[in-house]
């Protein structure tokens, strides 16, 4: 089972093609805001059957994909799962299928610096252990990973970000102003 949400789900994809190649039965839920945020549909398809979710409900079926995660690890015959997009849907995937004892693999998208393992700006807790995501992941066992921790320190530069953006969006609308 693959589960992709947002741009996790072009992530899933490489995953889902080699599991279809090696003859493995893939099943993709994959989900985004609405419509216009779903990709990787066809190229999905290619690989086994695809359940896409909307949270508007605009295209396929609304609501969440753990929505349709829960219903189909209850149907039972799922081995393994693989969960890729914004962190508390990696969360909520990870802790739907620990009481059916599927093994989940997450793909951490911590704060990447230098990305070899020396600044420590990836650094996760998984089962206790301090990891590096750049190089010890970025896939990791999901009912490992501490996600709170995860979650906190990816809100370590948030203030920093909104600035930079608030100027970013000030001087791109001069721009585009003196360009008109
Ligand atoms: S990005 Fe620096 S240790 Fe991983």
């Amino acid at each position: 089972m693959c589960v992709g949400g947002g741009v996790g789900t072009a992530v899933v994809y490489p995953i889902a093609q080699a599991l279809a190649r090696r003859g493995v039965k893939v099943t993709s839920v994959i989900g985004g805001r609405s419509k216009e945020w779903v990709i990787c549909e066809d190229e999905l398809r290619a690989c086994g059957d695809v359940v896409v979710c909307t949270d508007d409900g605009s295209y396929g079926r609304p609501g969440f994909v753990t929505e349709a995660l829960k219903e189909l690890c209850e149907a039972g015959g799922i081995d393994q799962v693989f969960a890729v997009g914004p962190v508390p849907m990696m969360r909520a995937c990870s802790e739907l299928t620990r009481p059916f004892a599927i093994k989940t693999t997450v793909s951490l998208n911590s704060i990447m610096i230098d990305g070899t393992g020396m600044c420590g700006g990836c650094r996760v807790s998984i089962a206790g252990k301090t990891e590096y995501a750049c190089c010890d992941g970025p896939e990791f066992d999901g009912h490992q990973v501490d996600f709170r921790q995860l979650a906190d320190r990816l809100n370590t530069y948030r203030e920093f970000e909104q600035v930079a953006l608030e100027r970013w969006t000030t001087s791109h609308s001069a721009a585009s102003a003196e360009a008109h």
